[in-house]
């Protein structure tokens, strides 16, 4: 296992662009965890280089600040092999990502990487789905599901720690 440094928990969510889906699940479980008092690294990652460097959509933006949580400062950045040892779990938004994500995976890599809607009960294997073409509507369902895994997330670590498996 290569030697980079790494705190108990730390979780890593990777959607496409990482203007979207990904910065939405990180502003919800940020807030999430810091309310469960779960002291954990987060962070979010597109599989493609598009948007490396800017900010979120402006719909994701208003959507997450519609429920108290404010992403407007984060910045895209594109998946690395270094992530899959430094992140104790990485969650993909859609089974396209997924593939992505297991496309990079380096053969000795330790994060736990699984699908996000993997982590809520009897939804295993569903996408959270891509709402870049779609309307207000498709980013109020996004959140919608978003916090459906974010509650499932919290439990589970709340239970296990970063031993969680997904
Ligand atoms: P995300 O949505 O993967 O949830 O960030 C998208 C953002 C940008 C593009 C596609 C999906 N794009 O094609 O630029």
């Amino acid at each position: 296992m290569t030697d980079h440094a790494r705190p108990p928990l730390s979780v890593l969510f990777v959607c496409l662009g990482n203007i979207c889906r990904s910065p939405m699940v990180e502003g919800a479980f940020r807030a999430a965890a810091e309310n469960a008092g779960i002291e954990a690294r987060v962070d979010s990652v597109g599989t493609a280089a598009y948007h490396i460097g800017e900010p979120p959509d402006s719909r994701a933006i208003a959507t997450a600040m519609a429920h108290g949580v404010d992403i407007a400062a984060l910045r895209g950045r594109q998946l690395q092999p270094q992530d899959f040892y430094e992140f104790t779990h990485i969650f993909a938004l859609d089974t396209a990502n997924l593939a992505g994500v297991k496309a990079q995976e380096p053969r000795d890599a330790s994060a736990n990487v699984s699908l996000l809607m993997d982590a809520v009960e009897g939804r295993s294997g569903e996408p959270v789905p891509d709402p870049y073409y779609g309307d207000e509507s498709d980013f109020q369902a996004v959140w919608a599901e978003i916090q459906t895994a974010v509650a499932a997330l919290v439990k589970a670590f709340e239970e296990s720690g970063a031993e969680a498996r997904f």
